[in-house]
């Protein structure tokens, strides 16, 4: 068959919410890095994206389910900024994702941002699951390294449970004043209807195997036809960077189909297109940040869904344009500069 399950490409899932929620540290669990560390101020100011092949999340989840199915390839997750000023990030990021995971601190609540990360996902119809991020610093937790939530859970003795209980309810309370209908993951009987809510920690990782399986598991229960492998080349441009030894690259999310080394691409430029060669097609190495400068991985072809950095001539006038700036005005910003 043409279009069986093997067709399956990588769902691409953005991470969205506040400044501070802890979405590049959770990131930094499941691959093992520091990349958080490294901002400056601790704030990521650009969107980042990471390839999770699905040999290491059926790693990370077998303590939870070790006969899983898992039948996409891997997970292309898209890090994104919550800093207030960064809201044309956050909707290019969310303009090219399948699913979303939205960030929320435990200890705060709903933030400003985080109610325009809800209005960002309304407006595109996006299937979302929170994660209830932080839980470890309830007071008296027990940390139980990278856990399953209900396993951790057990450990903990009442005062925490209870803290646990009396913020999940205020914080479902302040998701319904949004308009939301919000259940911790496991209690959730009708998903779709009502998003699931994921507790985590991204310092000890509890939860995050929970995190990881609900994504997978729901991305290719309910979006078969969004995730079927599509020849047609979707391809986006995140950012536009000088690179020692490399020149000027592009960062971009590859949606859809296959590139090649050599492959003639268009690429929008503060002058008009751009048509150049691809020189070469570089992919940092899996469970790495493709924002961070580390080695890179050649390839001769890239299927989707990937994040890539392209090397190519003629690309210092290049500009990431998202799927609703409007193109004038970003000439404009660029011209200013
Ligand atoms: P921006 O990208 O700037 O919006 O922030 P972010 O959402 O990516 O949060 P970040 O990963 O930068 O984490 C912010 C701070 O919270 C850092 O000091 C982290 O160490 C801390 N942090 C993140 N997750 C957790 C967690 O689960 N538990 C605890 N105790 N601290 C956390
Ligand atoms: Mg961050
Ligand atoms: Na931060």
């Amino acid at each position: 068959s043409q279009k069986g399950e093997d067709d399956l490409r990588s769902p691409i899932c953005c991470i969205l919410g506040h400044v501070d929620t802890g979405k590049t540290k959770l990131l930094d669990c499941i691959r093992g890095t520091n990349v958080q560390e490294g901002e400056a101020g601790g704030i990521t100011q650009q969107i980042g994206a990471t390839y999770f092949p699905t040999e290491n999340i059926r790693e990370r989840t077998k303590q939870l389910k070790a006969d899983a199915k898992l039948k996409v390839p891997g997970l292309l997750v898209i890090d994104t900024p919550g800093h207030e000023s960064f809201t044309n990030l956050r909707s290019r990021g969310s303009g090219l994702c399948d699913i979303a995971i939205l960030v929320v601190d435990i200890m705060h609540g709903l933030e400003p941002q985080t109610k325009e990360s809800i209005n960002l996902l309304k407006s595109r119809n996006t299937e979302f699951i929170v994660a209830l991020n932080k839980v470890d610093r309830l007071y008296g937790w027990k940390s139980c390294p990278n856990a399953p939530i209900l396993t951790a859970m057990k450990q903990q003795n009442k005062d925490v449970q209870n803290e646990f209980r009396m913020r999940v309810s205020k914080i479902i309370t302040e998701f319904m004043e949004q308009g939301l209908n919000t259940e911790l993951y496991y209690k959730n009987k009708e998903m779709g209807e009502t998003s699931s809510i994921v507790p985590t920690s991204a310092i000890s990782g509890e939860g995050i195997p929970d995190l990881l399986l609900l994504l997978v598991q729901w991305a290719q229960r309910t979006m078969v036809e969004k995730l079927t492998f599509q020849k047609e080349l979707q391809c986006t441009v995140l950012e536009v960077k000088v690179v020692e030894g490399l020149g000027t690259t592009i960062d971009v999310v590859l949606v859809n189909g296959v590139l090649h080394e050599g492959d003639q691409i268009v690429v929008c430029g503060m002058q008009g297109p751009i048509v150049t060669n691809i020189r070469a097609l570089l992919t940092p190495h899996p469970m790495k940040e493709l924002r961070v400068k580390g080695s890179y991985q050649h390839h001769k072809e890239l299927k989707a869904a990937q994040g890539i950095k392209i090397t190519a001539q003629g690309l210092e006038q290049a500009v990431a344009v998202g799927p609703e700036d409007d193109v004038e005005d970003v000439k404009e910003t660029a011209m200013q500069d």
